[in-house]
């Protein structure tokens, strides 16, 4: 870095840390020898992407010389027959990370402006603040995980500008009640605008008094809702997400966005997998059968699971989680430990297949009477 003190690089950006993704499973099985490896650290579909939108992005790639309709016209007319809102209300991104980023470039402005999330996260929110060279407040999660919403608001001042509840959160995969974030947005000053990131919401719709944002942008309250296709709808690898957004949001989303933010074979298969509520619907179902698994499992060997209801577990192990991520790992399972959270004794472990939760399982037994061993 010295070296290159010259180039002026900002200081802000230099005060970030790269991404750490979930170690590619690849790396793994070459690094450790290993045959098998299983990956339970993204929060991927373990199902895979619904067959309609893999025929749709056949059938498109035979046109991946042209530029994408920059305007995502068919997709953006598919999310609003099946949502019920106004193409005034919806922004599409290239991965939901995007339109995340772009909502600080919108709406912070250096050092006056404030972000504030819970805390721990997602990761992304922190960036968006440091890439705007703006302030970050992290608000602790109360003694359950769950955000502390009226904490939030109580610190809220003039300078906050966006604040964002992500509801199923990551990495806790526990959500904020309808009458308790109803509350919270009556509360608020009107110069915030609160993003409800529902990257998870599918694996959440079930919960009867789950908040969707969908209620709050058609009511014309200061809420963005984020959707994601990298979840429940299994295209990750495509990167495509999408939010609901009050009209000046979406204008303002127009004029900062990439002309072709959203290529032609995530198009695609987006509009594809809107089509496909029964991949969704079994995703779902089987999701919470494996949550279940995962907490018993849990359970079984003195762990003490949060209550999530996203597609993965969250446990507190109640020592060092560190060794057992390094030692699940030695056996070709890949987890996300909690340390860079500053939850040290915290795993995270995706809902995967039967088949790899059984692996997962067999794995984690072993580690965990090593321990007590
Ligand atoms: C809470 C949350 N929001 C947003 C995202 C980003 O999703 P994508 O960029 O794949 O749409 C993730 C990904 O893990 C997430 O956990």
């Amino acid at each position: 870095m010295e070296a290159n003190a010259g180039l002026g690089i900002r200081a802000n950006v230099l005060a970030m840390s790269p991404y750490v993704p979930g170690k590619p499973i690849e790396d793994v099985r070459r690094e450790l020898g290993l045959e098998r490896v299983v990956k339970l650290a993204s929060n991927e579909n373990p199902f895979g992407p619904s067959p309609l939108a893999v025929a749709a992005v056949r059938e498109a790639a035979a046109n991946m010389h042209l530029y994408p309709d920059g305007s995502s016209r068919e997709l953006r007319e598919a999310i609003c027959a099946k949502f019920g809102v106004g193409e005034e209300n919806v922004i599409l991104g290239n991965g939901s990370d995007e339109i995340i980023h772009l909502l600080g470039v919108m709406f912070l402005d250096g050092d006056d402006d404030e972000l504030m999330m819970g805390d721990p996260g997602f990761s992304r929110y922190d960036a968006s603040a440091f890439l705007a060279a703006s302030r970050l407040k992290k608000v602790p999660l109360d003694a359950e995980y769950r955000h502390d919403l009226s904490r939030m608001a109580a610190e809220v001042t003039e300078a906050t500008r966006l604040i964002f509840v992500a509801n199923p959160n990551n990495p806790t995969g526990t959500i904020v009640r309808r009458t308790e974030f109803e509350r919270f947005l009556d509360a608020l000053p009107p110069h915030v605008l609160v993003v409800l990131d529902e990257a998870y919401g599918e694996f959440a719709a079930h919960i009867e008094d789950y908040p969707t944002s969908l209620d709050y942008v058609r009511e014309g309250r200061n809420v963005v809702g984020l959707r994601t296709f990298s979840k429940a709808y299994g295209l990750a690898g495509l990167r495509i997400g999408f939010g609901f957004a009050p009209p000046a949001v979406t204008d303002a989303f127009h004029r900062a966005r990439e002309p072709f933010n959203v290529n032609s074979l995530a198009q695609a298969a987006a509009v594809a997998a809107l089509q496909d509520d029964a991949h969704v619907a079994k995703t779902a179902a089987a999701n919470r059968e494996g949550v279940a698994r995962l907490n018993a499992i849990f359970r079984s060997v003195g762990a003490v699971p949060v209550e999530s209801f996203a597609n993965f577990a969250y446990a507190d192990l109640g020592y060092d989680a560190g060794p057992v991520f390094q030692a699940l790992m030695q056996r070709g399972i890949i987890v996300r430990a909690g340390a860079h959270v500053g939850h040290p004794h915290c795993l995270r472990v995706s809902v995967g297949t039967p088949e790899e939760i059984d692996a997962f399982e067999a794995a984690f037994r072993e580690v965990a009477a090593e321990k007590r061993g």
